[in-house]
């Protein structure tokens, strides 16, 4: 199966963010320390909190509208349990200045689905570590079924552009300003770890 025009365009507009995101936000030695886990896990709580009221509406009416194969799911509740796990009240949802188009929203939603496949990552490397996973059930919400997922999500993408419901550079646009609100989110408190 060759990769789908969309999505590569989106890597490459997006593909420095999620270097700077990975090494940067050094998220994965935060998520690792139990003194900076709770406030860690809280700031992806914001980061999904911030992103499903302005992104989930017009994505779903889209999937609807072309009869595609992807629901947006909701992923704060699970990362509130998480936290309850860890004994942390959910932060305020931080106000976003979100998408303006269906495509837009697309991109959003991409940097949400997408970070799901980094957290299936992280979960296995943290158990190698001998780290134990309290609060972290979020980063796999979706187990065997994520490859699918995904794959509904990247045909969506291709089929909305295809039924000219969307705009590759909307699409693009949106998935630079999600990586962005991914930044402001979830880089405070990466100097609270050592290097
Ligand atoms: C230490 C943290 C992270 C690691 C180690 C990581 C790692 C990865 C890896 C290995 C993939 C490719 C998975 C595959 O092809 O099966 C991936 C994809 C992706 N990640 Fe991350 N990630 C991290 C954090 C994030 C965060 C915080 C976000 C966004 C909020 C994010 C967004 C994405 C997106 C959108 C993709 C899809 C890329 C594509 O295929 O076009 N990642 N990540």
């Amino acid at each position: 199966m060759s990769a789908s025009p969309i999505l590569l365009a989106l890597r490459e507009a997006t593909a420095a963010a999620h270097e700077t995101l990975e090494t940067e936000a050094r998220i994965e030695a935060r998520l690792a320390s139990p003194e900076t886990r709770p406030a860690t896990v809280a700031a992806f709580y914001r980061f999904h909190a911030g992103v499903e009221p302005v992104s989930h509406d017009l994505t779903a009416r889209l999937n609807t509208e072309i009869g595609g194969g992807f629901e947006p799911r909701s992923r704060a509740g699970g990362i509130a349990q998480d936290l309850a796990a860890l004994g942390v009240a959910p932060p305020a949802a931080a106000s976003v200045d979100g998408p303006a188009s269906p495509g837009e929203a697309l991109g959003w939603v991409y940097v949400a689905e997408g970070s799901m496949l980094g957290g299936r990552i992280i979960r296995k490397r943290l158990t190698a570590e001998g780290r134990g996973l309290e609060g972290l059930n979020f980063l796999d919400p979706y187990g065997e079924e994520t490859g699918a997922r995904w794959r509904a999500f990247i045909t969506l993408l291709d089929r909305a552009c295809a039924a000219g419901r969307a705009e590759v550079d909307q699409i693009v646009k949106g998935g630079v300003e999600g990586f962005a609100f991914a930044h402001r989110m979830l880089r405070s408190g990466a100097q609270e770890v050592a290097a």
